[in-house]
């Protein structure tokens, strides 16, 4: 990943957002490293479809500065392993939560065929050019029948968006599409359920504010705020919109029927 902005959004950020935790305290953790946009609703709604579990081992793709998984495990009792590109977010991910964190792209995961129970990819797919390639080696190391739950965007329209540096966001029948060349069944989807209360959304605002009082001169935390607002007014003109998806991986001709 080469975009400035995105390195900035995906990198710095995820640093800075465990460096406000750090000072602020472990309560602030869960929200503040949750970037893909998922409230506990949201993350409720996948962890269900998935039939998530204690000692579920549950692959988070993208994960990011870690928090949805750490929310997983907390709430579910999963055994999360991470993949995330971004070193910062990978070292965020270790000091807040201490998961187990693999630095890799998610096109090229290091791990067996077939090796996790379940899979979660939330907010990621917009930001990879190479999609296909993503949900294929996702489908990769999936047992055959396993749970993927999936938060993506997606756009209402072909037209070309004043996307957010590096995010093309793929329409419905694109992603239908995809999930299906990829191996995955969808099975069901929603919009995005209910918001997060406001005991968890002004723990996000509080980080925000504390990376805002060290960073806002830095150069990386205006590209990423522009970032941000980009996405924002996306939403807010129902150019694009946030979906959850519950898909099953399908066991390939190597595998045979289960
Ligand atoms: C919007 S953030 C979401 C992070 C996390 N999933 C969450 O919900 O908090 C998107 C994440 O996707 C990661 N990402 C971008 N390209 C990727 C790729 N090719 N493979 C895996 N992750 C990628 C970024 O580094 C970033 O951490």
């Amino acid at each position: 990943m080469t975009v400035a902005a995105m390195v900035a959004e995906f990198d710095d950020v995820a640093g800075w957002t465990a460096d406000a935790v750090e000072e602020l305290g472990i309560r602030y953790a869960i929200p503040a490293a949750c970037r893909g946009s998922a409230s506990p609703a949201a993350l409720a709604w996948l962890a269900e479809a998935c039939e998530l579990s204690a000692g579920t081992r549950l692959l988070d793709v993208g994960a990011g500065a870690g928090g949805p998984a750490a929310w997983a495990a907390e709430r579910f009792g999963v055994r999360p392993i991470l993949v995330e590109p971004m070193q910062a977010a990978c070292r965020a991910a270790s000091r807040l939560f201490g998961l187990p964190v693999v630095a890799a792209d998610g096109a090229r995961i290091p791990l067996l065929s077939g090796s996790v129970d379940a899979a979660w990819c939330l907010g990621v797919l917009d930001t990879v050019e190479d999609k296909a390639g993503l949900l294929a080696e996702i489908h990769r190391v999936l047992t055959p029948g396993a749970s993927f739950g999936l938060l993506a965007v997606v756009a209402h329209s072909n037209e070309s968006l004043w996307a957010p540096d590096g995010n093309h966001f793929p329409t419905q029948h694109e992603l239908s599409t995809l999930l299906d060349r990829s191996g995955f069944t969808l099975l069901e989807q929603t919009s995005r359920p209910k918001a997060a209360p406001l005991s968890w959304s002004r723990r996000v605002e509080q980080v925000n504010a504390a990376i805002a009082a060290r960073h806002r001169s830095a150069h990386a935390y205006a590209l990423a705020a522009r970032q941000g607002e980009r996405l924002s007014r996306l939403f807010a003109s129902d150019q694009i919109s946030m979906q959850l998806i519950h898909a099953i991986s399908r066991p390939t001709a190597e595998q045979g029927p289960r």
